[in-house]
């Protein structure tokens, strides 16, 4: 599917527009771009004059923020070829600090070697836009690059060469934490966000000084982790890892991503830092990636507590020749490769190999070339004004509308407004996990935007005072100011600490007293509208009575209180869609639209048994014996892909160019789409398809392309995908990507569970 291609053909907006033009005219006039060929000549022309204890050194990357002395040692003695962490670790930045360890580097290192500074700049540096996850339910790629464009020119102008992301781990289960750090569940979308991101870093021009390099982590299948719970085992099969896992780290290789962070996990009993066929058959040779391999933290270091390896000097033998390039903290590559070489257990070429890969994103960074940045003017770089426009309008189009009964939303004709719940005015939970550098003093919350509206009399009560509070004391006040007002709007959800790394949960239901507190609420009998901000879906099954409307926002950043603001008054239309499955109950996960049929699936149609209609001593056979839970059913809560909105989006025939097309062919899917209502709106107008008979058992549907089309009032739009071959292809062998002739199903549609169907064969 061209569909990438084709958003990035979209007229980009005007302020990103001057900003790519702008990166690649400074980075022409200040140099060149130097050819593949003149950086290979460097590299080899380096690497020849390095002592092996200085090529040693290159693969060590030094955790800055705890070890400030040892990093110092280190740089000075050529023995730290990057620095993590150089922005320190929750503390307004010293910028100077960053260009004196980088003079340290070049001035009294033995091959006085630009250091590489690397830091996790995740969703923004100062500007902080929505989690990942809210990114993804953006289905806005433009955004995405937008943001990353955004966060690289606010962190190159700190001194940050590198960031630790985009993370393409596909997340199928809300209890792992990380989820919210995904593009969610789909390996389409994932890998779509994940190169949009890319792009926004890097722009393609990776010499500029404001491109920053961009990791594609954790390869691989991190996210698939056992029950949710970080870090742990992961049982991908082959077939499973090729079409699900893998495809975004793919999409992130063809779009030149600079590095690539092998995970915490084990797959089927071998731990992805060490996996030899992942990093060298899978990355290196099918895939031709050209930057270095970086480890997770430590990762080298588990290989031992996994009980693959006795030391660290095992563990260091076995991640080299695996196929890393760098070593995230551990420091056993320096501490043995030393005495790994002369016993021959790891060969010189490798370390010359490995160190050829760091050593060229160096010079393709143009690091050789201005390995400083001009400390006194970096601050003119963040929370910029189009910086926050753009964060707003993100946060904006991630927020996903789940219920809006008899028109709540927008509210109109309300004088009097209670601010409810434990969110409403928090900075530090708003922006969520990995916001390290987040300026929170920048962060506008929901509270601080409804009390920027004249004509509004605001009554705030938190009702809890964070999230997991448990006391009711606060709750009489509170009620009492909703009885006061003609309307309460509810934040709840998680606080930000509860989602992220080694963040997992069992229990995903909202925390603390808030469902009490939402209840209370709801029976003042004032119209309520309930917002959830947190980083994962959460089951709100037992919540949703509760409201009138949900808005389902993530933690949306920095601009998210205006954001929420704009849609809640209806001066915005939401237009979200969820990246991931919503679940009613935690015990129905994993549970994801693009499954394989099982032999038995459940019928849609029949109402299904549930424990209360099971009659007593009924006979084992009675219940239908088809896949679903006798006490949660079949279905989720929501779907992928749903979200609501102010307007009404028709979908008329879905018409086909063909109905039988050959493997060179393309195929035109055509869609009537119109907004039957009085309100100007966008639909996230979403294609899937099914290849219902295959040499392998196929998912149920996948989502093959996506297109945000924005429709006024009454206004129909025809919308068209073009699909090739490629997008019917699946790999049906190791690495045999193939599509098989026959039948296929199309959808065109607003979610994952409806819209116009049409089938068409494929002939060979
Ligand atoms: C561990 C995390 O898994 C990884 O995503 C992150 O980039 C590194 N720590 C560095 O902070």
């Amino acid at each position: 599917m061209r569909n990438i291609r084709h958003n990035r053909q979209r007229r980009l907006p005007h302020f990103l527009l001057s900003s790519l033009l702008c990166s690649i005219l400074c980075s022409l006039s200040a140099h060149a771009k130097p050819s593949d060929k003149v950086i290979e000549a460097k590299v080899n022309a380096l690497l020849n004059k390095m002592t092996l204890a200085e090529k040693i050194g290159q693969m060590n990357q030094v955790n800055y923020a705890l070890t400030e002395d040892q990093a110092l040692a280190a740089i000075k003695s050529g023995q730290a070829g990057a620095i993590l962490n150089p922005t320190g670790v929750g503390e307004d930045t010293d910028l100077k600090k960053i260009n004196a360890l980088q003079r340290l580097a070049l001035e009294h290192s033995p091959s006085k070697i630009p250091l590489l500074f690397a830091r996790d700049v995740i969703h923004g540096f100062k500007t902080i836009f929505p989690i990942p996850l809210g990114l993804a339910a953006t289905f806005n790629p433009l955004l995405v690059e937008q943001g990353a464009r955004i966060a690289a020119q606010e962190a190159r102008a700190a001194g940050v060469h590198i960031t630790f992301a985009p993370m393409l781990d596909i997340a199928r289960d809300a209890r792992w934490g990380r989820i919210a750090e995904s593009f969610g569940e789909d390996p389409y979308l994932v890998s779509q966000m994940g190169i949009a991101m890319i792009h926004g870093f890097q722009t393609n021009d990776l010499s500029a000084v404001d491109s920053l390099g961009a990791t594609a982590k954790h390869f691989f299948g991190y996210g698939a982790t056992e029950g949710g719970r970080d870090y742990n085992s992961t049982n991908i099969p082959p077939g499973q890892l090729r079409n699900v896992y893998l495809p975004p780290f793919k999409a992130a290789v063809e779009n030149g991503v600079v590095s690539v962070m092998t995970s915490f996990n084990e797959n089927d009993g071998i731990p992805a830092t060490a996996n030899r066929y992942a990093l060298q058959e899978i990355l290196r040779k099918q895939w031709g990636f050209r930057g270095f391999v970086v480890s997770d933290w430590n990762a080298t270091g588990e290989l031992i507590v996994h009980g693959y390896v006795q030391n660290r000097k095992q563990a260091a033998e076995r991640a080299i020749n695996a196929g890393i390039d760098m070593e995230m903290f551990t420091g056993s590559f320096l501490e043995n490769l030393p005495t790994l070489i002369s016993e021959g257990k790891v060969s010189l070429q490798t370390v010359n190999d490995r160190v050829r890969n760091i050593l060229r994103i160096k010079y393709k960074m143009g690091l050789f070339d201005h390995p400083f940045f001009d400390e006194q003017t970096a601050r003119e770089a963040f929370l910029k004004p189009d910086s926050l426009t753009s964060a707003r309008q993100t946060a904006e189009q991630s927020v996903v509308m789940l219920k809006n009964d008899r028109q709540t939303l927008p509210l109109k004709s309300i004088n009097t407004l209670a601010i409810i719940g434990p969110l409403a005015d928090k900075p530090h939970e708003q922006i969520g996990t990995w916001s390290w550098d987040g300026d929170e003093t920048a962060v506008i919350t929901p509270l601080a935007a409804f009390r920027q509206e004249k004509t509004l009399t605001v009554l705030y009560q938190p009702g809890l005072e964070y999230s997991r509070d448990k006391s009711t004391d606060a709750f009489a006040k509170t009620i009492e100011a909703v009885k006061q007002a003609d309307a309460a709007v509810v934040f709840l959800g998680e606080e930000a600490i509860l989602s992220g790394e080694a963040h997992s949960l069992a229990n995903l239901n909202l925390v603390g007293a808030q469902s009490e507190l939402l209840a209370a609420v709801k029976k003042t009998g004032k119209p309520v509208v309930l917002v959830v901000m947190a980083g994962r879906p959460l089951t709100i099954e037992r919540d949703l009575p509760n409201a009138d409307a949900v808005l389902y926002s993530f933690h949306p950043g920095t601009m998210g209180g205006p954001a929420l603001r704009d849609l809640i008054l209806g001066k915005a239309n939401p237009s979200g869609k969820l990246p991931v499955t919503f679940v009613r109950q935690v015990g129905q996960i994993p549970l994801y639209y693009n499954h394989n049929n099982t032999g038995r699936p459940a019928p849609a149609e029949e109402q299904l048994d549930t424990l209360d209609t099971i009659p007593v001593g009924a006979t084992q056979t009675s219940l239908g014996n088809t896949s679903y839970y006798l006490d949660a059913g079949r279905d989720p809560l929501f779907p992928f892909g749903y979200g609501l909105s102010y307007s009404n989006f028709a979908y008329g025939e879905l018409q086909l160019s063909s109905n039988q097309i050959h493997l060179q062919d393309t195929l035109t899917a055509k869609v009537k789409v119109t907004n039957s209502s009085n309100i100007d709106g966008t639909e996230v107008v979403q294609l899937y398809l099914r290849d219902p008979v295959s040499s392998r058992v196929r998912p149920v549907k996948e989502l093959k392309a996506f297109k945000r089309v924005p429709l006024k009032a009454g206004e129909t739009q025809t919308v068209s995908f073009t699909l090739t071959s490629k997008d019917l292809a699946f790999y049906n062998g190791d690495d045999h990507f193939t599509a098989e002739p026959g039948e296929f199903q199309i959808w065109v549609g607003g979610d994952s569970q409806h819209g116009p169907q049409a089938n068409f064969r494929l002939v060979p």
